[in-house]
Protein backbone atom coordinates (compact mmCIF):
# COMPACT_ATOMS: atom_id res chain seq x y z
CA UNK A 1 0.00 0.00 0.00
CA UNK A 2 1.19 3.51 -0.75
CA UNK A 3 1.96 6.12 1.94
CA UNK A 4 1.37 9.56 1.19
CA UNK A 5 2.43 12.42 3.82
CA UNK A 6 -0.16 14.91 4.12
CA UNK A 7 1.18 18.47 5.42
CA UNK A 8 -1.20 21.44 6.79
CA UNK A 9 0.39 24.47 7.05
CA UNK A 10 -0.52 27.40 9.72
CA UNK A 11 -4.42 28.54 10.37
CA UNK A 12 -5.70 25.19 8.50
CA UNK A 13 -6.41 23.67 11.89
CA UNK A 14 -9.26 26.80 12.82
CA UNK A 15 -11.13 25.43 9.29
CA UNK A 16 -14.38 25.49 9.75
CA UNK A 17 -14.20 28.57 11.99
CA UNK A 18 -12.18 30.79 9.74
CA UNK A 19 -13.78 32.53 6.56
CA UNK A 20 -16.68 29.47 6.32
CA UNK A 21 -17.49 31.63 2.62
CA UNK A 22 -13.72 31.02 1.48
CA UNK A 23 -13.00 27.54 2.86
CA UNK A 24 -16.23 26.14 3.79
CA UNK A 25 -17.59 24.90 7.16
CA UNK A 26 -15.43 21.62 7.58
CA UNK A 27 -12.78 21.19 9.79
CA UNK A 28 -9.79 19.63 9.23
CA UNK A 29 -10.11 16.74 11.43
CA UNK A 30 -13.82 16.16 9.45
CA UNK A 31 -11.96 16.84 6.12
CA UNK A 32 -9.44 13.80 6.97
CA UNK A 33 -11.81 11.68 7.97
CA UNK A 34 -14.03 12.17 4.73
CA UNK A 35 -10.63 11.32 2.50
CA UNK A 36 -9.52 7.97 4.44
CA UNK A 37 -13.00 7.20 3.75
CA UNK A 38 -12.87 7.70 0.28
CA UNK A 39 -9.50 6.11 -0.06
CA UNK A 40 -9.99 2.81 1.77
CA UNK A 41 -7.41 0.63 1.39
CA UNK A 42 -5.72 2.39 -1.72
CA UNK A 43 -3.30 4.47 0.61
CA UNK A 44 -2.19 5.27 3.97
CA UNK A 45 -2.29 9.06 4.03
CA UNK A 46 -0.19 10.66 7.40
CA UNK A 47 -1.67 13.67 8.44
CA UNK A 48 0.68 16.33 10.35
CA UNK A 49 -0.02 20.26 10.47
CA UNK A 50 1.70 23.15 12.18
CA UNK A 51 1.28 26.65 12.31
CA UNK A 52 5.03 27.54 12.75
CA UNK A 53 7.21 27.47 9.69
CA UNK A 54 10.65 26.06 10.71
CA UNK A 55 8.21 22.90 12.50
CA UNK A 56 6.86 22.67 8.60
CA UNK A 57 10.49 22.52 7.84
CA UNK A 58 11.72 20.22 10.05
CA UNK A 59 8.69 17.59 8.72
CA UNK A 60 9.77 17.51 5.65
CA UNK A 61 13.15 16.77 6.54
CA UNK A 62 12.69 14.07 8.48
CA UNK A 63 9.89 12.95 5.56
CA UNK A 64 13.15 12.29 3.57
CA UNK A 65 14.67 9.90 5.72
CA UNK A 66 10.99 8.21 5.80
CA UNK A 67 9.84 6.52 3.13
CA UNK A 68 6.65 7.65 1.67
CA UNK A 69 5.79 7.80 -1.84
CA UNK A 70 4.55 11.33 -1.85
CA UNK A 71 3.90 14.36 -0.47
CA UNK A 72 0.44 16.44 -0.47
CA UNK A 73 1.05 19.99 1.08
CA UNK A 74 -1.09 22.81 1.65
CA UNK A 75 1.47 25.54 2.80
CA UNK A 76 -1.21 28.16 3.56
CA UNK A 77 0.28 31.17 3.75
CA UNK A 78 3.36 30.16 3.66
CA UNK A 79 3.17 29.24 -0.07
CA UNK A 80 3.51 32.99 -0.93
CA UNK A 81 6.89 33.85 1.72
CA UNK A 82 8.37 30.77 2.55
CA UNK A 83 11.80 30.48 0.67
CA UNK A 84 13.03 28.16 3.97
CA UNK A 85 9.75 25.32 2.84
CA UNK A 86 10.12 25.92 -0.83
CA UNK A 87 14.05 24.60 -0.17
CA UNK A 88 13.72 21.97 2.09
CA UNK A 89 10.47 20.71 -0.29
CA UNK A 90 13.62 20.55 -2.67
CA UNK A 91 15.53 17.70 -0.79
CA UNK A 92 12.21 15.51 -1.71
CA UNK A 93 13.16 13.20 -4.37
CA UNK A 94 9.04 11.85 -4.16
CA UNK A 95 6.73 13.93 -6.24
CA UNK A 96 4.84 16.43 -4.38
CA UNK A 97 1.13 17.75 -4.84
CA UNK A 98 0.79 21.33 -3.50
CA UNK A 99 -3.03 22.12 -2.67
CA UNK A 100 -4.80 24.98 -1.83
CA UNK A 101 -8.87 24.44 -0.87
CA UNK A 102 -9.68 28.31 -2.45
CA UNK A 103 -9.11 29.52 -5.87
CA UNK A 104 -5.81 32.12 -4.98
CA UNK A 105 -5.90 33.18 -8.70
CA UNK A 106 -9.29 34.69 -7.69
CA UNK A 107 -8.23 36.32 -4.72
CA UNK A 108 -5.84 38.80 -3.50
CA UNK A 109 -3.05 39.68 -5.80
CA UNK A 110 -0.39 38.91 -2.41
CA UNK A 111 -2.19 34.98 -3.09
CA UNK A 112 -1.12 34.93 -6.61
CA UNK A 113 2.81 34.21 -6.05
CA UNK A 114 3.36 30.58 -4.72
CA UNK A 115 7.30 30.11 -3.87
CA UNK A 116 6.65 26.63 -2.54
CA UNK A 117 4.80 25.68 -5.75
CA UNK A 118 8.48 26.36 -7.87
CA UNK A 119 9.48 22.48 -5.46
CA UNK A 120 6.36 21.03 -6.30
CA UNK A 121 5.32 18.50 -9.08
CA UNK A 122 2.08 19.64 -9.37
CA UNK A 123 -0.45 22.45 -7.96
CA UNK A 124 -4.23 22.29 -7.53
CA UNK A 125 -6.14 25.21 -6.46
CA UNK A 126 -9.65 25.96 -5.92
CA UNK A 127 -11.08 22.43 -5.43
CA UNK A 128 -12.06 22.51 -1.39
CA UNK A 129 -11.40 19.47 0.01
CA UNK A 130 -11.91 17.09 -2.92
CA UNK A 131 -7.77 18.42 -3.29
CA UNK A 132 -6.52 16.13 -1.13
CA UNK A 133 -8.31 13.12 -2.00
CA UNK A 134 -7.73 13.88 -6.23
CA UNK A 135 -4.22 14.68 -5.21
CA UNK A 136 -3.36 10.94 -3.71
CA UNK A 137 -5.75 9.41 -6.11
CA UNK A 138 -3.70 11.08 -8.82
CA UNK A 139 -0.45 10.48 -7.31
CA UNK A 140 -1.66 6.73 -6.95
CA UNK A 141 -2.50 6.29 -10.68
C1 LIG B 1 -4.85 28.47 1.31
C2 LIG B 1 -4.68 29.77 0.53
C3 LIG B 1 -3.69 30.70 1.19
O1 LIG B 1 -3.58 31.92 0.47
C4 LIG B 1 -4.14 31.02 2.61
O2 LIG B 1 -3.19 31.84 3.26
C5 LIG B 1 -4.46 29.80 3.39
C6 LIG B 1 -5.20 28.73 2.76
C7 LIG B 1 -5.95 27.57 0.70
O3 LIG B 1 -5.99 26.40 1.05
O4 LIG B 1 -6.77 28.05 -0.08
O5 LIG B 1 -4.18 29.73 4.58
O6 LIG B 1 -3.62 27.74 1.25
Amino acid sequence: MKRILIINGPNLNMLGKREPEVYGTETLESIQLWTEKKLGDSAQTCWYQSNIEGEIVGRIQAAAGEDYDALVINPGAYAHTSVAIHDALKILKIPILEVHLSHIYKREEFRHTLLTAKAATAIMTGLGKQSYYIAVRSLLD
